[in-house]
């Protein structure tokens, strides 16, 4: 069978580092709290005016496609995943693809905020092991910092939140023990609204028990954006985050499990967990539950904060050029986020 293989990876995040300190000046928050809560000390924030989430995703996937020693012309299609895109529409993939060259291949945008980039790698993989396509440039990028809430209302959320990009290249591995093993995608839409941006969107209220809401009085049709929803600020992120927090710590653990029981693995043969950096205390419960010593879970969301889809091609990159990933090593990826959606890859390096 052919698998997919990490050709090429890379990463970027933007050269504004923004510590909790900084976070201290617009509002109500504290080091303390941000720390104990989340571990995070500082992130970074794209450049106003000269930075977006394409562009943030270009410079990664400029390096991951020099790494897989290809050229943009060789790239066959291109998955991009976000929940920060450039528009509300096109997505963000044809953007990139504009300003690589890329014209004409086929470009795919995913929607599964903090489990977008392994639905994005999951995806890839199918089209490489179907020989459908050779090189799949997989992007997971974000740009927060243009949609949050810096006033006291909002830190239980922004203060989580950072800006950054990170890509692979995926092509047919020559090795059939090596490469991608299996990805296991899941998700459960009752928590829909517990982790949730639900504007400019079509929803009219109707799922939040809201009528009215959204909608202005005219008798056909609807409206994405309405005064309403800035004179009651429906306009932010909502977080429920002890609900997010209890299905997090159960879903993480479950999703590796069920990745390493299909390949006839256990924990203790994982040499590097790359979890989607929700939180600190998220990835150290899970390593817990896992019985997993420090030196095989990469966590960096202490300095870049929750980047969402961008997370963990960001930290694989780190660990792997850090060269805490080898040849033949068995790397975990896994997230949770959003929708609420989870998921697991496991890859022999
Ligand atoms: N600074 C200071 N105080 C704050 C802040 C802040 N940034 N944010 C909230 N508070 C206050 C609240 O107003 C509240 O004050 P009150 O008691 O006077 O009302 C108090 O702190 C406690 O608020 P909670 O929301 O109950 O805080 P909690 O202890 O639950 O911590 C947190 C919040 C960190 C989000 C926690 O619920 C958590 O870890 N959740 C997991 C969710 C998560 O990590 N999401 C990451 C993004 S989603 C993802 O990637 C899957």
């Amino acid at each position: 069978m052919i698998r997919s293989k990490i050709a090429g990876i890379g990463y970027y995040v933007p050269e504004k580092v923004v510590t909790n300190y900084d976070l201290m000046k617009v509002m109500d928050t504290s080091d303390e709290w941000i720390q104990e809560r989340t571990g995070i000390v500082e992130r970074r924030y794209a450049e106003k005016h000269k930075e977006n989430t394409s562009i943030l995703g270009v410079k990664a996937a400029e390096i991951a496609i020099e790494r897989a020693g290809i050229t943009n012309k060789e790239v066959d299609f291109i998955i991009f995943a976000t929940l920060s895109p450039d528009y509300y529409f096109p997505g963000s993939g044809v953007l990139l693809q504009r300003q690589m060259g890329m014209q004409g291949i086929g470009a795919l945008d995913i929607r599964n905020q903090c489990s977008g980039f392994i639905y994005a790698l999951s995806i890839g993989d199918q089209f490489v092991k179907t020989g459908m396509y050779k090189n799949v440039l997989v992007v997971g990028a974000e740009m927060h910092s243009c949609g949050l809430d810096f006033t006291t209302r909002g830190r239980g959320v922004t203060v989580i939140f950072g800006d950054g990009a990170g890509a692979v290249v995926l092509q047919p591995s020559e090795d059939e023990n090596r490469g991608i093993l299996s990805t296991h995608l899941h998700a459960d839409g009752d928590h829909a609204e517990r982790l949730s941006y639900i504007n400019p969107g079509s929803h009219g209220g109707v799922f939040l028990g809201k009528e009215k809401f959204g909608y202005p009085d005219q008798e056909f049709g609807g409206a994405f954006f309405t005064p309403h929803m800035y004179e009651t600020e429906d306009i932010y992120p909502f977080m429920d985050g002890q609900h997010v927090f209890k299905f997090a710590v159960t879903k993480f653990p479950e999703v590796i499990h069920e990745a390493l029981e299909a390949n006839g693995y256990k924990a203790s043969d994982i040499d590097m967990l790359i979890p989607h950096q929700a939180n600190l205390r998220i990835s150290q419960f899970v390593q817990q539950r896992l019985k997993l010593p420090d030196e095989k879970v990469w966590n960096n969301i202490q300095r870049y904060g929750n980047t969402t889809a961008a997370s963990i091609p960001i930290a694989l990159c780190e660990a792997w050029k850090a060269g805490k990933i080898k040849e033949n090593d068995l790397v975990c990826l896994a997230a949770f986020g959003s929708g609420f959606t989870w998921g697991a890859a496991l890859i022999r390096w």
